[in-house]
Order: C-alpha cells, then structure tokens, then sequence
C-alpha cells in the first residue's frame, strides 16, 4: 500500500511562515522526484485558502504543489446553519479540502470530543467526499492499567458502527496520547502491535480492509520515522511538531519511500 504523510499543523502558522513551510516542502518534493507517498498539509481552516491557491500556482510552474493534499483539522457535524464557529464539509470541500482530522485526543480532552461526536463527523465528511482520519490513542494511565486495546477498539468500533458502509474510505491515525507533542514515541513494536489489533478489527468490518491506511502519530520525527514506517501495518504518520519544519517534514516523506 502506498503511504501518506500528513502533517498536523494544529494552531500555528501565519499567512508568512504558511507560505515559506509550503513553498519549502513542494520545492524540496520537485527535487527529490516522483514519489508514490501521498502528502497531505492539514492546516487551521482560515488558511486552507491561502495555501490551496498557493499550491496550485507552484503547480502551474512544474514545482511539485499537485502532489500535496490539502487537510482540515475538524469539521462540523452539521450541514449548515446556527452553528457559530462551526465549519462544514460543504465549505471545506469548495476549498479543495481532501481530508479532515477527526477525533484528535486535543479535540477529545479539550472540547468534550465523545466517541459518538467523533463518528458523526467521520459520517459528515464521507458526506461530502472528503476523507477523515479518524484519531484513537490510549491515555498514559489507560496503557498503565492495560487498557489499550479495549480503548482504541471502542473508539475505532464508534466510527464504524455509523459508517460501516463506507468504512473502506477512512483513513485511521493510532495517536497514544502520551506521545503527543512529547517526545515520547511509542516504540516501533507497540505501535505495530496496535495497528495489528485496528487492522484486524477492519477486516472484521469491511471487505476491502487493504484500502485503509492505519498511519501512526505522536512525536514521528527525522530520526525515527524510517523504522515506524517499516512496520508491516504502519501505512503512514500524522506528525504535527516535526510537519512545520520543512527539512525534517521532506525526511520524513522521504522515509516513506
Ligand atoms: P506530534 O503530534 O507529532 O507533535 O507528537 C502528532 C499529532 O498530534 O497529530
């Protein structure tokens, strides 16, 4: 399967650092020559815009923009309407938008993410043909007490409890949530042994389970991107630290070859 690479800008960037990082990564990408790995920059909504345009100009000058996918990071579960903050699939997809995070431990802990929340905007963006990359991760005290299976399962069995039909079309990011944003990364074993689990429980529920990517995040860098990705399950990585600087981003791509 080929891979992909997305990168999980969270709340960072300005219309200037977005337009070095993606004019970086598409330049650095030409460079390197044709890559079977899919890249995909998911960025805070208000900039899908500016880097949309600006991809496809580096395109219409042979640098290597069509290749990047563009990504959201959340997407309302409704259609449209009194919704204040809210940002629908309609409006994503008229961006160009490809893919959207769903279900991102920040969005769990932070904004009270339920399971059942989580699964309706997987449902939402299959609506509008946009791709979600549905997060599962354990906590730290979750792992401690050998929970990790039963938690990542629960959270995977929401989503295609809603969506069974079209469950082939997701993208699932294993994210242990003590490896987020600290340095912390699962070892490459750990994170093979739960991806083999979500496999196993995609098999389960579709019939085309060779089409979902399971990716791995949570502290993916430069140097230990080549030996996750070796994993027989591991079809790609959700980076957020190391997907704003292009050199380690390109290492990473590069890593997925
Ligand atoms: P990190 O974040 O690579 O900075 O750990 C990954 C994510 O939260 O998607």
């Amino acid at each position: 399967m080929s891979k992909l690479i997305a990168g999980n800008w969270k709340m960072n960037g300005s219309l200037a650092a977005n337009q070095a990082l993606v004019e970086a990564i598409a330049t650095g990408l030409a460079a390197a020559g044709p890559t079977k790995c899919a890249v995909a920059l998911c960025a805070p909504a208000l900039y899908l815009d500016q880097i949309s345009r600006q991809i496809k100009a580096l395109a219409q000058q042979n640098i290597a923009g069509a290749a990047i996918d563009l990504g959201a990071q959340d997407i309302s579960v409704h259609a449209s309407g009194a919704y204040t903050g809210e940002v629908s699939g309609a409006m994503l997809k008229e961006f160009g938008v490809r893919y959207a995070i769903v279900g991102h431990s920040e969005r769990r802990q932070y904004h009270g993410e339920s399971d059942a929340v989580v699964s309706l905007k997987a449902k939402a963006a299959l609506a509008h043909g946009i791709t979600p990359i549905v997060c599962v991760g354990e906590t730290l005290e979750q792992r401690e007490a050998g929970k990790t299976e039963e938690v990542v399962k629960r959270q995977l069995a929401a989503v295609i409890h809603d969506n069974g039909h079209c469950i082939s079309e997701i993208v699932v990011a294993y994210e242990p949530v003590w490896a987020i944003g600290t340095g912390k990364t699962a070892t490459p074993e750990m994170a093979q042994a739960v991806h083999a689990v979500l496999r196993a429980q995609l098999k389960a529920a579709t019939a085309h389970p060779e089409r979902v990517k399971i990716l791995y995040g949570g502290s993916m860098n430069a140097a230990n991107a080549a030996e996750l990705l070796a994993q027989g399950d591991i079809d790609g990585g959700l980076i957020g630290g190391a997907s704003l600087k292009a050199p380690d981003f390109l290492k990473i791509i590069a890593a997925a070859q």
